[in-house]
Order: structure tokens, then sequence, then C-alpha cells
């Protein structure tokens, strides 16, 4: 077990990203309710998780991280659920059939409602008020009353994350997510999308060496059959992820039982805060951010506390620099992961070094830019001798339209037709398939 630490030392850290809660009661209140609910994942999930990313570390599997920016408590609906589910499954499936490795899906769901704001206050017409910070914290109306940090909302927030996973867990179990079955998977505008047949060729081919397997080499599928799910989110909010963290007397280690996979941000990275201080002494494998600013020593500093013991699969760096800087700041970084004498998984995020607001100031990001990263990052591991073992990418089920380019090559016009995120742009189905293609065309050709 980790040395003085305790599943509330944090608190005796700088904590930033936090909430000025105005009623200390209230908090007390909810912490004490969120302590007392049972968990939504459990140790055995978060070994087996583990192991995975261990063998993804070793290059031997491929890891798919995805979903919205933030979940919002109105988009904890069947349709929204099945969707995400279904572009995830079809990204993995092209994937496999891409990389020829097992795939292990990740998504940014059941509890990644907390948001970092570079600002604590928004100013509009005079008027300042508290930032949102996401559903669990707060409500993005401009309004007073809507923008107070309430802290019964991380119990609402838990109770949707619970719905989400129960609703998802037996859809996978239930058979949805059965290889055999991929058309159960087909989202309405699969039919209208410019990459159809090309999806639908794939589909054929999987299902062509599964039952080759099955009749020629009398391999039975069984644990194929079903594809594993895993949940992740920031862990942003300190006291929402301090109240479910248990400790548990067969493994005799902490976990935080609100997600298998929980990341800190790049904003709350300082070796001496609360997040390091949270995170250290939790067993669960962790990510960590990582944009194109830090230091070398700043990273090694984190490599020494929250990967002492350089156990497979506890340490993975998401890098985030954006296409810009990706070819001046990976180099850099993988050299200090080098000299640490660390293994970590490798996953690059492209979204969010690629953000950039339009000439009317909406939030957009360039699918160009986003493969830009996705392929130089694939080729500087290479040549660095590493290897990116998965990609996290800010998605969604739905038609949207956030991020420019893509086959249909959207473009700025087309952003105020369906824009709904409050948080940052995501890629929408077509946009999701279409890069899971790229990149699988990618992983086939290193
Ligand atoms: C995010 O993943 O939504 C996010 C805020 O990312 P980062 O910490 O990398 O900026
Ligand atoms: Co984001």
């Amino acid at each position: 077990m980790t040395k003085d630490w305790a599943r509330n030392s944090w608190r005796l850290k700088p904590a930033t990203q936090q909430p000025n809660y105005p009623d200390p009661d209230a908090l007390s209140a909810a912490i004490r309710k969120l302590s007392a609910l049972p968990p939504l994942v459990t140790a055995w999930e978060i070994g087996s998780l583990q192991k995975q990313l261990a063998e993804a570390a070793a290059g031997n599997r491929f890891v798919l991280q995805g979903g919205d920016c933030a979940e919002r408590f109105d988009d904890c609906t069947t349709v929204s659920i099945t969707n995400k589910l279904k572009i995830l499954l079809q990204m993995s499936l092209v994937l496999i059939n891409g990389g020829k490795k097992p795939v292990t899906r990740v998504g940014r769901f059941a509890g990644q409602y907390a948001k970092p704001r570079s600002e604590d206050l928004e100013t509009r017409n005079g008027v300042a008020l508290p930032s949102y910070r996401g559903d669990v914290v707060n409500r993005p109306e401009f309004t007073a009353e809507a923008r107070i940090p309430d802290p019964s909302r991380m119990v609402l927030g838990y109770e949707r994350a619970a719905l989400t996973l129960n609703f998802l867990r037996a859809m996978v179990r239930g058979g949805f997510a059965d290889l055999h079955h991929p058309e159960y998977w087909d989202l309405d505008f699969v039919d209208h999308s410019p990459l159809a047949a090309e999806y639908r060729d794939m589909v054929r081919s999987i299902a062509d060496s599964l039952r080759f397997m099955e009749s020629v080499l009398g391999v039975h599928t069984g644990e194929m059959n079903w594809v594993d799910f895993f949940t992740a989110h920031e862990g942003l909010l300190l006291p929402y992820e301090e109240a479910q963290t248990h400790f548990m007397g067969l493994q005799n280690k902490w976990y935080n039982l609100s997600t298998h996979f929980p990341w800190i941000g790049a904003r709350t990275l300082n070796p001496d805060g609360a997040h390091i201080e949270y995170f250290r002494g939790i067993a669960n494998p962790i990510g960590i951010k990582v944009g194109p600013s830090l230091s070398e020593d700043h990273l090694k500093r984190l490599l020494d506390t929250l990967h002492p013991d350089n156990e497979p699969g506890r340490l993975t760096i998401i890098h985030r620099v954006g296409r810009a800087k990706i070819e001046s700041a990976l180099p850099g970084i993988i050299k200090a992961v080098r000299q640490s004498g660390k293994q970590v998984l490798w996953i690059c995020d492209p979204m969010h070094g690629n953000t950039h607001p339009t000439s009317e100031g909406i939030k957009t990001r360039d699918f160009r830019d986003i493969f830009g990263e996705l392929e130089l990052s694939f080729e500087i591991h290479k040549a660095c001798g590493t290897h990116l073992g998965g990609v996290h990418i800010e998605l969604t089920g739905e038609n949207v339209t956030e991020c420019v380019g893509g086959a249909r090559n959207l473009t700025e016009q087309d952003l105020k037709r369906a824009y709904k995120s409050e948080v940052d742009p995501r890629l929408n189905y077509e946009q999701a398939l279409e890069i899971a293609m790229l990149i699988a065309k990618k992983m086939s050709s290193l």
C-alpha cells in the first residue's frame, strides 16, 4: 500500500479546477450519500483491464478509447447510449480488421461529467458568473441560479452513470455485441455514408474469418464472441472520486470503483498538487494527458510518483500535442520516458491539441489535423522504437456537425446546422467511422 496516503490526503494539497461549493454541510451530506452507494465496477474487472492494457503496451493489442467530451444528464437515453455503443463497436471491428490485433474498448462514459475550465468566472455583457464545470457540478444556462455549484448533482451524476452502465452491460451481455451479428450494430445513416460499401466489406470479411476459425480450425470463439467494454473518465472532481474509493481486503489495495480507468487531465498535472496525490494511492490503471508544454523533468517526476513499481499496464500516457507540434514534441516525451526506465502504454489523443475557433468564434477541429496527428504519431513511435498502442477520440454516435472535414467535407457553414456540444467539438458518426478506417489502413501499412 502507498505510504502516507489516504483517500482524502489530497485535501492537504493545492487542488485546482474544483468548484467553490457555497454550502459545506450540503457538500459533506452529498459525499456521505455517495460513499454509501454500491460501486459501479469491481476490482476484478479493473484487474482484467490492466492485463489488457499491459498487452497493448507490449504491442499485442490496441485500445480504442472514445466518447463525448462531456456526458450530459439529459443524454442518458436509450438512443444516445445505444448509438455510442454501436459506433465504438463498429470502429473496433474496423480496427481489428486493419491491425490484426484484439481491440480493447474503453468508453468515455458512465461518469464523464466534470470539465476543467480556463477561467473560474464567465463574463457576458458585464455580468460575471461561475463557469459551467459539467453537469455533475452546475448547469450551462447563463443564470446565477444555474451556475451555483450544487453538490447534490454528484449523487445525480452517479445515478446516471449507474443507469448508463446497467444498460451497456445488459446490451453487451444480451448479445448486442456478438461478433457473429455485426448487422445489429448498423446505424440508420450508414446507408447514406460515402463509406458504407467499404464498411460492409469489412464486416463480411470479419464474419468469414469467424466462420473459418469455428468450422475449419475447430476453434470455439467463446471469449471472442463477446466484446468487453470498460469505462473511463477524467478524475477531476476530487470529492466525487474520493467518495467511491474503497479498500479491497483481498487485493490489499485501494480502488476507485466508480470507473475502470480514470485519467488525469492536462491541467491538473501539478506534481505537488491534489490530483497527483489522489491518483498515486489508487490501484486502478491510470492515464495522464500530456501536452506540448510539459517539461521532461516534470514528466519524470510524474512517473516516479504515479508509476513507482513499473507494474505492467498501470500507466498510460495519452499525448495530445496537436498536429502542428507533434513532430517537435513527441520525440522528447518518448526520450524522457525511456530515460526513466519505465514501461508505459502510449495512446494518442488527436483532439485536444487541434481545437481552434472559426472566424465566428465557434470551437471546431479539422479532420485533417486530427488524422494528421495520428498518422505522424504512428510514424514517430515506430522511428523511436516504441509503438502507439491506442487512440483517444471525442466522438458521438449522432449526426452532429462540430468538426470540419471528413468524407462529406463539412465546412464552417455546416457547423451551425447541428452543433450540440457545450464543450469540445466531437467527430460525428461518419467521421468517427472514417477515422477508424484510416487508422486501420495506417496500422496495416506499418
Ligand atoms: C478532455 O479530455 O476533455 C480534456 C479536457 O482533455 P485535456 O486534459 O487533454 O485538455
Ligand atoms: Co474535451
